[in-house]
């Protein structure tokens, strides 16, 4: 069994782990969090045998192959540095860092150290994206028209909703953009097998500021019981528009919302081609959309025997079995473990999963948009 190690255990961290214990291939050996009390409280609470208050500790573990750096933004690239220098394959959190310097640097670490470097952009590994980006390259779709769609959720939409995000120093200067306008820029850029290569965008802040509970708050608690708040200003931005130009000519658009009501994690996307389109809703897994003009629209379920044979492994029941996000999840550490266990990435264009490459990518791209929205213009993604 691969010897892993996880660092940082909140919201995503124990996602990490359910996932690499569904994969067969991996013993997660220990935790890193903030404190080896908090660490080793966790590891109890996982039935895992050991737990660090350190990243250091934690790299010192004997045995240790691998390391998923689960930590809040503003320590990515820092992790990640240490994760390579200590010669251990390294699966990150996104964003990969804070700024796209520090993204071209590791790059360029993971590259030369030769570890096997993996990104968590999950949207990619459900069956039934998969399915929509073997229709595009098989030619199902005909030449590439338009692509729109958007990334919905309402956590932030309360005047008291805070988290550590919010706050540039620790989120970024994007937020609702890096975080989740991220994923759906490498869903399509995935699906469609296409770059984007210029943006415009809108952005808005709707709470100037926020209303933070003393004591601070984990990812998607819901609800606040708190009594006290302070106010704390904000200059990230909890919605946004963007238009695409794609390097095939094509065009795009997509909205991004933290202020949504009733929207909680609804990524979806349309791809308009000469022959069909495709649609698809992260709320509703395991059903992809094929739009006609001269016969009746399709729904295909996310049946193994009804997929193409090339991503036919990436739904694990038979149809109406629903698999969704921890699913995707799954596919996506067995990509990345199969990788660990040849000790070879995967071939450029192959995308099996999103390595660092794709997390510098995204990168440049959220520079773009928000240096476009700054400047109220087109922006070249400076790669
Ligand atoms: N891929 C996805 O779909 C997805 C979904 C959610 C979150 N994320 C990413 O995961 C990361 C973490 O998000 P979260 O929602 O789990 O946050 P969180 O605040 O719930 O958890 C962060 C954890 O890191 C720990 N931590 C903080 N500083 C540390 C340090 N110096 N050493 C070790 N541990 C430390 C915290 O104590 C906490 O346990 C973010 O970068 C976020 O973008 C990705």
């Amino acid at each position: 069994m691969i010897q892993v190690g996880v660092i940082g255990t909140g919201f995503i961290g124990p996602a990490h782990i359910e996932a690499l214990r569904r994969t067969g291939m991996v013993e997660v050996v220990a935790l890193c969090d903030v404190s080896d009390e908090a660490a080793q409280a966790k590891a109890a609470e996982l039935n895992i045998p050991h737990g660090y208050g350190s990243v250091e500790q934690l790299l010192a573990h004997p045995g240790l192959q691998v390391v998923h750096n689960c930590t809040p933004n503003h320590l990515h690239a820092a992790i990640n540095r240490q994760i390579i220098a200590a010669g251990k394959h390294v699966f990150s959190e996104k964003p990969l860092s804070m700024t796209p310097e520090e993204a071209r640097e590791l790059v360029t670490l993971a590259e030369q150290s030769g570890v096997i470097h993996g990104l968590s952009f999950v949207y990619r590994q459900f069956a039934m994206v998969q399915q929509a980006a073997s229709m595009v390259r098989n030619g199902s779709v005909g030449r590439i028209f338009s692509t729109q769609g958007g990334y919905l959720q309402d956590w932030m939409l309360l005047e008291t909703d805070y988290n550590w995000r919010v706050d540039a120093a620790l989120g970024g200067r994007s937020r609702a953009l890096a975080d989740i306008g991220s994923h759906w820029c490498d869903t399509l850029q995935f699906v469609t097998g296409r770059r984007i290569v210029e943006v415009m965008a809108d952005l808005s802040v709707v709470w100037p500021t926020r209303k933070a509970s003393v004591g601070g708050g984990q990812t998607f608690t819901g609800g606040q019981t708190a009594q006290r708040f302070e106010d704390k200003a904000v200059t990230t931005e909890d919605r946004g528009a963007v238009l695409l130009r794609f390097d095939d000519g094509s065009k795009g658009s997509f909205t991004v919302s933290q202020v949504s009501a009733g929207r909680k994690n609804q990524l979806t996307f349309e791809v308009n081609g000469s022959d069909c389109s495709l649609g698809w809703d992260q709320e509703v897994p395991q059903r992809l959309w094929i739009g006609h003009r001269q016969q009746p629209n399709q729904w295909l379920s996310d049946d193994p025997g009804l997929l193409n044979p090339d991503v036919a492994d990436r739904a694990h029941f038979p149809g109406g079995h629903i698999e969704g996000w921890p699913d995707a999840f799954k596919n996506m550490m067995i990509q990345f473990y199969r990788a660990v266990a040849t000790g070879k990435m995967p071939a450029t264009g192959q995308a099996s999963f999103a390595s660092f490459h794709d997390g510098a990518d995204a990168m440049y791209i959220v520079d773009a948009i928000v240096e476009s929205h700054q400047q109220q213009r087109w922006i070249t993604v400076a790669r």
